[in-house]
């Protein structure tokens, strides 16, 4: 027995000034593995009652909490799945009433009818990337792929002049992922007011001088630019910040990507994503292309489906389906066509934002909600897209396996996918966390003991709804209570044990598998310190903190059968397996 240190402090709470914390800080990630069973949870059931109630009131009334719906031109189409259930959770569709009286395409949508995803495309072409070429030459430099861009950088010193021209040399290919390569948004195509305005109007009517004609941008608002008259014409554009300043939102840089991936493989991108996406997950409403038939698409009045968009498809040109973007997130979020690594070292965010709850991501729209108990964190992963008439978003979490779409078409399409998919976040995420946490409780929860006659150690188990992650309520090791506070020096007024899920885990070959979790120490009326370094959840720094035979103190390992339910815990310092009881 050691005199003046408590156990709790051996075992690593008084390693970071984290610990003085009114509240739980969380590890970052899940609290608790993700839930397995969400369409028989009754809370996550409950939740898509409502959801249901409350998108057919909308339909009804034409109004949401987030404002005026559009129930007469626009349709959407909904998705939810689990990765860890095969068919999807809630699938809904609404149907426009005047699309009975389109021309063309569906007059009833499904999940499988075919929409155009504006910049949702953009997740395509780098999941693209990534299976083609893989992460390593995501620090190489734009130059290296692109020979026009080799020679603007020295035909246009950016050295020299900085504010006209774009310091190619300078841009790498994680950049132009990114929307940090702090380069124009589009050419020609989209945004050249030369091309938007009536021909024969006079521009100096709008306050704008007139261009002579070496000023005229080919191709403006008609067909695309060859890939000439792009980088002809793109290079003498002015670059709008310098790279990895703050995320500048481009369209082109996708259309580069797409150019140096050509480049790096010798393969066309279209070819490519078929190779690599549209055969492989078997995405048969999707196409890189305007579809040779329009009869399985939705074509609402003032739809842009046939709008070929030329080399600028890689950022926002393809056609897709509900049932298709959920293959394609569950594809993500199981890793089923580049390696865990990967997907994890892709899923993390490259920038901030000027919003505290967005960072953004390679080409992801990083969103933070939080969830009781504790306002835990939940990142979303998300990347959104629109094209005149057709609006579309996908969100995705790591921490849940769970991910869900909206597609829309028609003149509100762009409000009608934020609006619905803020109804689906509003409604389910809670549910999900406390389905997480109730099937934690089912497979976890209990009392652990040694079962040798000549050892007291005990382990308890157990969810409380005001705390996050798996409790330790009791914990006695060879007669020693390992949370009471022994003395007075060190003594910890509310000693709080948590555990954390840390990924790791190994199957045992018998349908069964470990887990791996770690514990975080913290005394919770120990007062904040706050300021600038006393607010920032810093219980991370502790983590491992300390060890006993090189095991750490706070490394614990659930074992788990066949069905889910824990059969041992094991507190890999103290080097004993507890059985459940
Ligand atoms: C899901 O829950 C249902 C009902 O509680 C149960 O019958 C089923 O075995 C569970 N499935 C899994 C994979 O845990
Ligand atoms: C469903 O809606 C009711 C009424 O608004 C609410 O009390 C309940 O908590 C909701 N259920 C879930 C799971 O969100
Ligand atoms: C729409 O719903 C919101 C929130 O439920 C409400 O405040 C608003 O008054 C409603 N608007 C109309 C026009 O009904
Ligand atoms: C629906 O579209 C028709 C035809 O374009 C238009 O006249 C009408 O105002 C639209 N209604 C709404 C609610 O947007
Ligand atoms: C629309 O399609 C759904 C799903 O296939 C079907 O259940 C429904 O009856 C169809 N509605 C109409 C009006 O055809
Ligand atoms: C790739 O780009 C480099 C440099 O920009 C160029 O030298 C090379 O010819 C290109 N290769 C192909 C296959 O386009
Ligand atoms: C670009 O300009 C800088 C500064 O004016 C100069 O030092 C450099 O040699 C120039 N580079 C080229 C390729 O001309
Ligand atoms: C067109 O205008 C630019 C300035 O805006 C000028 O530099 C250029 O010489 C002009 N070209 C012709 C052909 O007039
Ligand atoms: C591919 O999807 C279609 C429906 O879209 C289905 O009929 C077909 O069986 C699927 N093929 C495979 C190999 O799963
Ligand atoms: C839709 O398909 C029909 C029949 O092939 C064709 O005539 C029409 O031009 C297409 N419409 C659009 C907008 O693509
Ligand atoms: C338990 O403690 C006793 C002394 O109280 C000691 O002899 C024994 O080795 C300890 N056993 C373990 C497994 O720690
Ligand atoms: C085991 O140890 C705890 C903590 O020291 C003690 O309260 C309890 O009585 C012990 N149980 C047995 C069976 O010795």
């Amino acid at each position: 027995m050691v005199s003046s240190l408590s156990n709790l402090v051996l075992l690593g709470a008084l390693w970071s000034p984290a610990v003085f914390a009114a509240t739980n800080c969380p590890l970052h990630g899940a609290d608790v593995p993700a839930p397995r069973n969400l369409s028989s949870s009754q809370t996550f059931q409950s939740a898509l009652a409502n959801l249901t109630q409350t998108l057919s009131q909308s339909i009804s009334s034409g109004n949401t909490s987030y404002g005026p719906l559009d129930v007469v031109n626009t349709s959407f189409s909904i998705e939810l799945f689990s990765t860890h259930e095969f068919t999807p959770l809630f699938t809904n569709q609404f149907t426009a009433p005047t699309l009975a009286t389109a021309k063309y395409g569906v007059k009833n949508v499904t999940a499988d009818t075919t929409f155009r995803i504006g910049s949702l495309t953009k997740l395509f072409t780098v999941y693209t990337f990534l299976i083609q070429a893989g992460d390593k030459k995501w620090n190489d430099l734009v130059t290296k792929y692109i020979p026009e861009l080799l020679s603007a950088a020295e035909a246009l010193n950016s050295t020299a002049n900085p504010i006209d021209h774009v310091s190619w040399e300078d841009v790498t290919l994680w950049e132009l992922a990114s929307h940090l390569a702090g380069i124009g948004r589009d050419y020609s195509g989209f945004g050249e007011l030369d091309g938007l305005l009536d021909p024969l109007s006079d521009p100096t009517a709008y306050g704008l001088p007139p261009l002579n004609s070496s000023e005229v941008v080919p191709c403006a608002g008609g067909a695309m630019c060859s890939r000439a008259q792009f980088f002809a014409g793109f290079t003498e554009r002015h670059p709008v910040y310098a790279p990895s300043t703050s995320p500048i939102y481009s369209n082109v840089a996708f259309q580069i990507l797409s150019y140096a991936l050509e480049n790096i493989t010798g393969i066309d991108m279209p070819t490519m994503v078929s190779d690599s996406l549209l055969k492989p997950l078997n995405l048969t409403h999707s196409s890189w292309n305007v579809p040779a038939s329009n009869a399985t698409g939705i074509l609402p009045v003032g739809n842009s489906w046939s709008l070929d968009i030329g080399d600028e498809t890689a950022a926002g040109g393809m056609f897709s389906s509900s049932s298709d973007v959920t293959k394609l997130g569950r594809s993500i979020l199981t890793s089923s066509l580049i390696s865990p690594a990967q997907t994890r070292r892709w899923m993390q965010p490259r920038s901030f934002t000027s919003a505290s709850n967005a960072m953004v991501g390679a080409p992801w729209e990083i969103y933070r909600i939080t969830t009781s108990p504790n306002d835990r964190l939940v990142d979303l992963y998300t990347k959104s897209g629109d094209l005149p008439g057709y609006s579309s978003v996908l969100v995705l979490s790591r921490d849940y396996d769970f991910g869900f779409s909206v597609l829309a078409a028609g003149p509100d399409a762009s409000v009608t996918s934020r609006l619905i998919a803020g109804l689906v976040q509003d409604a389910v995420f809670q549910s999900i966390e406390d389905s997480a946490r109730s099937e934690a409780s089912t497979n976890y929860a209990g009392t652990y003991t040694s079962s040798s006659t000549t050892l007291n150690s005990t382990v308890t188990i157990s969810l409380d709804p005001s705390f996050p992650g798996l409790g330790v309520t009791t914990w006695i090791s060879n007669g020693t209570d390992m949370l009471s506070p022994q003395v007075e020096k060190a003594s910890i007024a509310a000693p709080s044990v948590r555990l954390y899920p840390s990924g790791l885990e190994r199957e045992l070959g018998d349908g069964g598998k470990e887990v791996g979790f770690r514990a975080v120490f913290e005394d919770l009326k120990a007062g904040s310190i706050g300021g600038l370094f006393g607010n920032g959840c810093e219980t991370w720094f502790g983590v491992d903190g300390t060890y006993w035979g090189a095991v750490a103190t706070d490394e614990f390992l659930i074992r788990v059968g066949a069905d889910g339910k824990a059969v041992s815990v094991t507190p890999r310092a103290l080097r004993v397996e507890l059985g459940r009881t």
